[in-house]
């Protein structure tokens, strides 16, 4: 195992009915902006549970943070923060308003430069930040228990993570039952998300980490039973519980701890968001077959522990295994609904010059954990996917 240095001091509040227990957690006297998306939380009692739980507190709302949050839209919300004095976030949603929370506590703070370089810098710029608490509603990111945020400038077309330990929430409501509005698109981007964060995670070489591999093992294998009863069963509150139980799980850094990641999928994932607006899950069903196809021998022995374990693939010799393993991880994401061919999203092969040629843009030609997925690794990944 490799050495490591864990932090995580995100309080979690779960199950039904926990939204009203965020009260004592906003600090008394706090001037609170409630950040949320595009009207979810009026379609499902959540906007009005938190404003009862907040109804001793100054209350500001900002809304319209977008999927795949816009710079340009944060910026709007840190001009507010700063006009009104505001001293404690609240974002109120899924991913997207959670991610554009942690930026607007970071760049509301970062004085007279430029917040877009917290983006350049990937995080590691960021001082300081305003406390934050989320309300999750979309089991999916992990960002309600982790310090990463995805920013994207739609200006430029570019999408960028940054990470800070200073944009963990302060605490993060889990609700179940918040979940049963969520489209069915959703709901399968969700399974799908989580499902790669393990992989990127997991899916790399041996450093003898048992701990860590079979609590990765444990989730893939929920998300394998639990996430097509969210589609078959969508008012079962249990499935509900233990699918965003996952979600959390898979990317709130415990199962991370000591052992290589990959990232080349997400990365590689970020320039489809970025030039053809694909959701986030979308473009990780696309990436991550083609890309442990082409990883395959530096990836072999962990391939062939995902077949045994998680699969049960224990007939032929390696490279059928290997393959018939890679077949199941894709009918897996079809089954959740959610396409695994650059075709099922109306695109072609120009869509790979196109993510090539960002990813070259971006210097974003050594990725993985050998550092060896460069531009022609990448573009073997998404032809195997046309
Ligand atoms: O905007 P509203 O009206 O709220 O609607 C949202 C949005 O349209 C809707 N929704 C959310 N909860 C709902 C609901 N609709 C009905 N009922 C509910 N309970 O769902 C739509 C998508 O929401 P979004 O927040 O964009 O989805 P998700 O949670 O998948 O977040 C995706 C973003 O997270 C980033 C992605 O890149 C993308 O920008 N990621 C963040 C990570 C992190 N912070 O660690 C890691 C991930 O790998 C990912 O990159
Ligand atoms: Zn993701």
């Amino acid at each position: 195992m490799l050495n490591f240095d864990f932090h995580n001091p995100t309080q979690i509040l779960f199950g039904q009915g926990q939204i009203a227990a965020i009260t004592p957690l906003v600090p008394a006297g706090a001037r609170v902006l409630m950040l949320y998306g595009g009207g979810s939380i009026k379609r499902n009692g959540v906007y009005e549970e938190v404003k009862a739980a907040l109804s001793g507190h100054t209350v500001i709302e900002f809304a319209g943070i977008e999927p795949n949050p816009h710079y340009e839209t944060l910026m709007k919300a840190v001009a507010i923060v700063k006009a009104e004095k505001i001293d404690f976030l609240l974002a109120v949603g899924g991913g997207s308003v959670i991610d554009g929370t942690k930026f607007v506590a970071a760049a509301a703070l970062f004085g007279e430069e430029d917040p877009w370089l917290i983006l350049k810098k990937g995080g590691a710029n960021i001082n300081a930040a305003l406390p934050f608490g989320s309300v999750l509603t979309l089991p999916a990111t992990g960002s309600e228990m982790n310090a990463a945020s995805v920013v994207t400038r739609a200006a430029t077309q570019e999408k960028r993570a940054f990470h800070s330990r200073h944009v963990f929430p302060k605490f993060s409501v889990l609700d179940p039952s918040k979940t049963f509005t969520l489209p069915l698109r959703q709901v399968g981007n969700g399974v799908v998300d989580a499902f790669v964060h393990v992989m990127e995670q997991y899916l790399t070489y041996p450093v003898n980490a048992p701990v860590q591999d079979r609590w990765a093992e444990g989730l893939l294998l929920t998300l394998i039973e639990e996430g097509p009863k969210t589609l078959s069963e969508p008012e079962n509150l249990d499935v509900r519980a233990n699918v965003m139980w996952s979600a959390t799980m898979a990317l709130n850094g415990v199962i991370g701890v000591g052992v290589p990641q990959d990232w080349a999928t997400h990365m590689i994932g970020h320039e489809l968001t970025a030039l053809y607006q694909l959701d986030h899950a979308q473009t990780l069903a696309v990436v991550l077959p083609g890309i442990l196809t082409v990883r395959k021998e530096a990836k072999r022995a962990k391939l062939l522990q995902y077949a045994a374990r998680v699969w049960g693939i224990s007939e032929g010799d390696e490279d059928s295994r290997i393959a018939a393993a890679i077949a199941r991880t894709r009918s897996f994401f079809e089954q959740m609904g959610v396409p695994t061919r650059l075709s099922g999203y109306g695109l072609d092969a120009s869509a790979i010059d196109a993510v090539v040629a960002a990813l070259e843009a971006h210097k974003l030609v050594k990725l993985g954990e050998h550092r060896d997925v460069d531009a022609a690794a990448a573009r073997a990944a998404l032809e195997l996917s046309l």
